[in-house]
């Protein structure tokens, strides 16, 4: 079991522990956003999910588990979709909210942390995690898939888009096919309909980092 335990700064935390990501920084996810766009803040959609979602692939009340400043999320509700996008960063989800007004497009954004989803007390047909699975080790994703097939209806659809390890210029934290089937298995509440290459957008790769765009569906 990994050791998600305080530290010094357990301030910055707010009643969380810190995850694995944020132990090894020293700084808690929110400081990401304190100056300036962050690396994956590309200030557009996901390519790969204005893609699935033209595909017909989102439907129903989605969640976009850990998502930054909103972009996925104001993408999916601009579509008509009925979003509830969430974060543990204040920072981004105060940016979120001000795209939202400004747009004009309704979109729900709230402070939660990604393995507590059941206290949303809510559950979702669809949803997305666009760059926060690969940030967690494996005792965390283990958490975390747990956390989410308690919030995905049975038949609902998960979207995990990660970085892969199938070079070359691949992204921090890349994850291998083998590691995502591992993980979303039938025990865990899950089947694997399909995990394709893709790339994933960052403000450092030209053509993005080549990833995952896993399908799974909830059993
Ligand atoms: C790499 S960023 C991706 C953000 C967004 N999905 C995007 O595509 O721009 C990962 C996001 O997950 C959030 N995050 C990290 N750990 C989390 C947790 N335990 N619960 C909820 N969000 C978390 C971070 O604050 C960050 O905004």
């Amino acid at each position: 079991m990994s050791e998600r335990s305080g530290t010094t700064a357990d301030d910055a935390f707010g009643s969380r522990q810190p995850t694995s990501h944020e132990r090894q920084s020293g700084l808690p996810w929110d400081a990401s956003y304190h100056d300036g766009p962050a690396p994956w803040d590309i200030g557009r959609p996901q390519p790969a999910v204005v893609r699935l979602a033209s595909e017909g692939g989102f439907s129903g009340t989605v969640l976009d588990a850990g998502c930054g400043t909103g972009e996925n999320a104001l993408h999916l509700a601009s579509l008509g979709l009925s979003v509830l996008g969430v974060d543990v960063a204040e920072t981004a989800l105060a940016i979120a909210r001000e795209k939202s007004k400004a747009r004009g497009i309704e979109v729900e954004f709230a402070t939660a942390d990604a393995f507590h989803l059941p206290d949303l007390q809510r559950m979702f047909e669809t949803v997305l995690d666009c760059g926060l699975f690969h940030t967690f080790d494996s005792d965390e994703k283990m958490q975390y898939v747990t956390s989410l097939a308690s919030v995905t209806k049975r038949d609902g659809t998960l979207y995990v888009l990660c970085f892969s390890d199938e070079g070359p210029d691949t992204g921090p934290h890349p994850v291998s096919k083998e590691e995502l089937k591992a993980v979303f298995d039938a025990d865990n509440g899950w089947n694997v309909v399909a995990i394709e290459p893709d790339r994933l957008q960052t403000r450092y790769h030209d053509e993005g980092a080549p990833a995952w765009r896993a399908n799974l569906k909830r059993i």
